[in-house]
């Protein structure tokens, strides 16, 4: 059902944004609005699949949450293993390739673990990359990219600091051989980026909506996507 969308974007990102506040509206507490949110992800998955969206990203857990309450961040981490794990059969049966993007090391054992396998197991599906950014941070990535290229350029006396242009650098960002995402969405009525692929969206369409994100659906989704239709991108040059 490709809708009614004249352009589509290649890659679609999402920086999920609500949850607590659904909750709260609710009389719960946040951690249900995360459960709640996990359905509006797989609703999203669903639409950018119907919509021929080839690769989708999700903000689902920044390097600062993990200032979060502690009981709030192992919910959350307990969802995203529960989660990964019951889609699996899921992402097999739809094509989607499932990765996970960010700063791994400060995950657990066993959630790597369970990531590795999801990854690997969803490894040559071409359908949709859907790609979770689990304690990433953009200003992190730069940082590991710049560090890892100047050792290299160090280490390799064939290579100096000329060699640093900009496709360099995108080589050794952790969304390397993932093209810039065409749309940036943010629900909740929040206007900012808040640390989320600062590299890569230099030319990204942004789109802010005011919906929480656990009421962020098919519809909602799709909307997004009309609006990006209509978007002129001239990439800083005149048309
Ligand atoms: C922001 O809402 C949401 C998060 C930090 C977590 C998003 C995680 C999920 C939806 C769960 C699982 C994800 C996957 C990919 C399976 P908030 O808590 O900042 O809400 P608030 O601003 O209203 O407090």
């Amino acid at each position: 059902m490709e809708e009614n969308i004249s352009k589509t974007p290649v890659h679609v990102s999402i920086i999920m944004d609500g949850n607590g506040r659904w909750a709260k509206e609710r009389g719960l507490e946040r951690v249900a609005g995360h459960a709640e949110g996990v359905e509006s992800v797989r609703a999203c998955t669903e639409a950018a699949v119907e919509c021929g969206v080839k690769y989708l990203s999700l903000y689902a857990f920044s390097e600062e949450n993990w200032g979060r309450p502690q009981d709030e961040v192992d919910a959350l981490m307990h969802l995203m293993f529960k989660s990964m794990l019951g889609e699996l059969s899921n992402f097999l049966d739809n094509g989607i390739r499932f990765i996970v993007l960010g700063n791994r090391r400060r995950l657990s054992k066993e959630l790597n673990e369970a990531i590795d396998d999801c990854m690997a197991r969803t490894d040559g599906n071409g359908r949709l990359t859907l790609t979770v950014f689990l304690s990433y941070s953009g200003r992190w990535d730069i940082l590991q990219a710049a560090r890892r290229l100047a050792e290299d350029i160090a280490a390799n006396p064939g290579l100096d600091t000329d060699d640093m242009d900009m496709h360099a650098l995108d080589r050794y960002l952790v969304t390397a051989g993932i093209p810039d995402p065409d749309l940036i969405i943010r629900t909740s009525g929040e206007m900012r980026l808040s640390n989320f692929m600062l590299w890569q969206s230099a030319y990204s369409e942004l789109y802010f909506s005011d919906v929480l994100w656990p009421d962020f659906r098919k519809q909602e989704f799709k909307a997004a996507l009309q609006s990006y239709s209509k978007r002129d991108r001239r990439y800083g040059k005149v048309k």
